[in-house]
């Protein structure tokens, strides 16, 4: 029997502060009109000081998990897409394998700039194909907000914060996963990129002074890479699932610039209507941005099953990546029973505790038995 990866759950989660272009006008010299014209973005949601990449991860997690009625026991793969992991190490995927309580899970991150969540979808897809994993949560999340120069009018207008979840679940019906795609150019590395922070170029106070931890970026040159790697990845995933852009239902692209998915419908010659679009009100927010807008698609009835949903994504690297989904999820999502939204409570409690004891443990340990 064939193993597919299905997509079983969704979750996003968005922070509650909204930036909106006039809040931005009197933090640098921009205008709404010049944004909207430009990108499409109205506003965007910046996360709380007490929030990160982790924390919203997690929340999308919970969501997705309960939407595919799976205990968090039953994960074996966690992979977070993010470029703006809590720390260098550990994985955000393992803080969130902790506070979800997820024992035996592998859990990793995936550093492929805006196209990470598809680049995670791919692998993931693989693994469950292949019989080593049966329910792997993928996530995309971001905290933009710390890395982004308030004082650069040239890229603060466009980022913002916030998280998606899916989980794929191996099952031998038809559907799900059915091709993927993913490359990169690293000649292109320098068109977007953090400076400082890393092996190359350490922490200091100097680059800290020059303003080095913030990202930095060519866009018109992304631009012009964007437009010709989405409608070119959209055409390669459908080619090689057997299908045309006739069978299409919706495509799900990544959220950077309303000028860019609307010139790779135009390349493509498909409606407009056939791209998900929600860019206006969270701006780009990398490996996030796909699955988010997914949630959305999904909520607003845009999804249905059967349908042929193509995700596509460009970003940092330069890196590209598509993933062609035949939707097999009951819709709309059962609603949680108000026994079960308990249940995943205290299991989430458990998991706290669970991690408190263990390094209570560790710590015991350590104090006690002398080596
Ligand atoms: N407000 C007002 N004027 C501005 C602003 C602003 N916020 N930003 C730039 N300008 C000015 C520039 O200074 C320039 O002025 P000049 O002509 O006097 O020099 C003028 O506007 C035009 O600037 P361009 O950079 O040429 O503007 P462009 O039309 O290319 O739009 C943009 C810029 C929106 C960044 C566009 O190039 C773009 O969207 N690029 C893709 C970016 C992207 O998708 N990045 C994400 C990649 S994914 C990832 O991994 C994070």
């Amino acid at each position: 029997m064939t193993i597919q990866a299905h997509i079983v759950g969704w979750g996003k989660y968005v922070p509650e502060r909204v930036l909106t272009n006039d809040d931005l006008t009197h933090m640098v010299d921009t205008s709404d009109e010049w944004i909207r014209s430009r990108t499409g973005i109205v506003e965007r949601r910046i996360a709380a000081d007490d929030e990160t990449t982790a924390t919203m991860s997690i929340e999308a997690a919970q969501q997705a998990l309960e939407i595919a009625n799976l205990r968090p026991a039953d994960l074996d793969l966690i992979i977070v897409a993010t470029a703006t992991p809590d720390h260098f190490f550990p994985a955000t995927a393992c803080l969130v394998q902790d506070a979800l309580g997820v024992p035996h899970a592998a859990a990793f991150d995936l550093a492929a700039g805006c196209s990470g969540f598809v680049y995670g979808v791919s692998i993931a897809a693989g693994l469950i194909e292949s019989g080593h994993h049966k329910n792997a949560l993928i996530i995309g999340a971001e905290t933009l907000s710390r890395i982004t120069n308030w004082e650069d009018r040239t890229t603060c207008v466009l980022f913002g914060d916030g998280a998606g979840a899916v989980i794929l679940h191996a099952n031998g019906a038809e559907g799900g996963v059915l091709s993927s795609a993913l490359g990169a150019d690293g000649s292109g590395g320098d068109l977007l990129y953090l400076p400082a922070g890393g092996s190359r170029q350490p922490p200091s106070h100097q680059t800290v002074s020059e303003g080095q931890h913030y990202l930095k970026m060519k866009g018109r040159e992304v631009f012009r890479f964007a437009v010709r790697a989405m409608p070119a990845a959209t055409r390669l995933v459908l080619d090689k699932a057997g299908l045309t852009l006739d069978d299409l239902s919706l495509i799900i692209p990544h959220q950077a610039n309303y000028r860019i998915t609307d010139a790779s419908a135009k390349a493509l010659k498909i409606p407009p209507d056939k791209v998900y679009s929600n860019v206006d009100r969270y701006g780009n927010t990398s490996a996030a941005s796909i699955p988010i807008a997914l949630c959305e698609a999904v909520e607003q009835e845009r999804v249905h099953r059967d349908d042929l949903v193509v995700f596509v994504g460009f970003g940092a690297g330069l890196t590209w990546a598509a993933a062609a989904i035949r939707w097999s999820a009951p819709l709309p999502a059962a609603p949680l029973a108000r026994w079960k939204r308990a249940w995943y409570d205290l299991s989430y409690r458990y998991a706290t505790v669970r991690s408190l004891v263990r390094r209570f443990v560790r710590w015991l340990v350590s104090r006690f038995i002398k080596r």
